[in-house]
């Protein structure tokens, strides 16, 4: 295993109980099963309805699953997901959740840049969600291996903090150029800020083509704004009205002037 996925692996074994104490809290999970859409931003949710469709029965990968908050939803609506995950220990608080709430998901201790493991040609939708590039040091081979595992015509649909955001810091504060993407390295990770490019480079030396790109804001959330701690949110702590219409206008709050989140949404 390379050093950089060790040491990733090895933190995030460290840091799951406290990452996961309210993201698998009982209300937010109910949350989700209530409304499975309620894992995915609004705008990739749409992109997965536009080009996946019905779920159910479709052989969904989940790789670099984390909170597998988008694996228990893709399960809910009926589809075969295989949770994937460098770190055994978010697999275990995912498989002890699944086996709560009564489903059948697989779960695999794998890299997202090998993708040992998984047969070829066998999944309809591989799916990454938000804080997942950041953690790899090679995207082409990351990939190759997620070409590898799709159908012919299978989709990958990914949403991950949009790179322009990476410059920045509090109050648009530029704290290092667009192009410089690491590694960065502390006592506990070693990460990555890779470029559009970089990302969209990959996908078309793999082999898969693009059909569709969306670049989005956080929707307005009075229950669930982005700056209160999930703890609070899950806790029930309101924040005003006001202040949650004045941190997402741009005029008053310019970081909002900048896209947050982006999706792509490519075939096999
Ligand atoms: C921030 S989570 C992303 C998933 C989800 N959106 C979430 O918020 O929990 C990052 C996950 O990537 C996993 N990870 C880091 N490096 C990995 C690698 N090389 N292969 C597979 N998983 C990896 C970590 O173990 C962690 O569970």
């Amino acid at each position: 295993m390379e050093d950089v996925v060790k040491k990733n692996m090895q933190n995030w074994d460290d840091y799951s109980d406290a990452y996961l104490r309210f993201k698998h809290d009982e209300r937010n999970i109910e949350k989700v099963m209530q409304n499975p859409s309620a894992a995915f931003e609004k705008g990739t949710w749409e992109q997965i309805a536009c080009w996946v469709g019905d779920l159910k029965g479709k052989k969904v990968c989940v790789p670099s699953s984390g909170d597998n908050l988008a694996v228990f939803a893709f399960a809910k609506m009926g589809a075969e997901v295989t949770s994937c995950d460098i770190s055994q220990r978010q697999l275990d608080a995912g498989k002890r959740v699944a086996q709560k709430l009564g489903l059948d998901i697989g779960f695999l201790q794998t890299d997202t840049m090998t993708l040992d493991g998984l047969a070829d040609d066998a999944f309809d939708l591989v799916y990454t969600s938000n804080g997942v590039h950041v953690w790899l040091n090679d995207l082409d081979k990351m990939y190759q291996n997620v070409h590898r595992i799709l159908k012919k015509g299978g989709k990958y649909i990914m949403c991950d903090v949009h790179p322009f955001q990476r410059p920045f810091g509090e109050n648009l504060r530029v704290i290092k150029p667009y192009w410089e993407v690491g590694p960065y390295e502390d006592n506990y990770n070693i990460t990555y800020t890779w470029r559009i490019q970089d990302i969209m480079n990959a996908m078309s030396k793999s082999g898969l083509r693009f059909l569709n790109m969306e670049e989005m804001h956080d929707e307005k959330d009075y229950e669930y704004p982005f700056w209160l701690p999930l703890e609070d949110a899950v806790n029930g702590v309101k924040v005003a009205k006001e202040e949650v219409d004045r941190m997402y206008d741009w005029r008053q709050n310019p970081s909002m002037a900048l896209p947050q989140w982006m999706c792509i949404v490519c075939e096999k």
